[in-house]
């Protein structure tokens, strides 16, 4: 997978994605990415990206021209699906992450200031992607997250043991509590069940224990996970011990 990034802040960016899990990934060729400074394609000579926006005096929005080139000359006629870093956007999920995971190429536009000339967006803006609802003081930080989010996602980046399929979000339910040493710390004990040694045991012990965890935390997400005839029956139990 190749990704690019277009950021008046390229070393924010180089900062992250060259360190940790991420950075070794990208060092073993996993996938290429570039990040590439808007004000290097400014005609400017103070090498100002950026002018008021008509009929208001406040604020300062980035210009076409300067996005424009970096794309145009990032891309050299190639036809990356293009997302603008945008609290306008829709919320990024495992799912969407996933998606992107699977595409070839990618061209993300990060905005600064109070945002981006619109008719550049429309040219050249497949698809508009926010973090959350709340607003940034610019796209570095969700690019990050959202790169982050995709490139675990490709093989050869995590390795077998850390397998993303047993994470929160996969299948729409959260993860399973986890434990490591000691067996006893100040008076709590790890699970019996995962003392046990019996897989299968196990399995379904950490099958409902993400029920649980879901119903308790984030009970939306249990509509739309595939659930079994035994999860309902917890979902059940659980439902009428809260009740009474
Ligand atoms: N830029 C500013 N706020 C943002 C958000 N919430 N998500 C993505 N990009 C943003």
């Amino acid at each position: 997978m190749r990704i690019d990034i277009a950021t008046l802040f390229p070393d924010m960016l180089e900062n992250y994605l060259s360190q940790s899990i991420v950075g070794r990934a990208r060092k073993n060729g996993v996938f290429e990415l570039e990040c590439h400074n808007i004000r290097d394609y400014t005609e400017d000579k103070h090498r100002r990206v950026d002018d008021t926006p008509y009929s208001e005096r406040q604020g300062m929005l980035m210009q076409c021209e300067p996005v424009y080139k970096c794309f145009k000359s990032v891309t050299q006629g190639r036809k990356p699906h293009v997302i603008y870093m945008s609290p306008q956007g829709k919320t990024l999920t495992q799912q969407r992450a996933k998606e992107i995971a699977e595409l070839p190429e990618i061209f993300i536009l990060c905005g600064h200031y109070e945002g981006v000339d619109s008719r550049v967006l429309d040219a050249i803006v497949d698809e508009e992607i926010s973090i959350g609802d709340y607003v940034l003081t610019g796209g570095e930080l969700a690019a990050m997250v959202l790169v982050d989010s995709v490139v675990r996602m490709l093989e050869g980046t995590l390795s077998q043991a850390d397998c993303y399929e047993d994470e929160s979000h996969y299948d729409s339910l959260l993860e399973y509590p986890q434990y490591t040493r000691p067996e006893v710390w100040q008076g709590m004990r790890v699970p019996q069940v995962l003392l046990s040694g019996d897989h299968a045991k196990i399995a379904v012990w950490r099958r409902e224990q993400q029920i649980i965890t879901t119903y308790k935390k984030r009970p939306e997400l249990l509509e739309k996970a595939a659930l079994t005839h035994e999860d309902l029956a917890i979902i059940h139990k659980l439902t009428n011990d809260e009740n009474g």
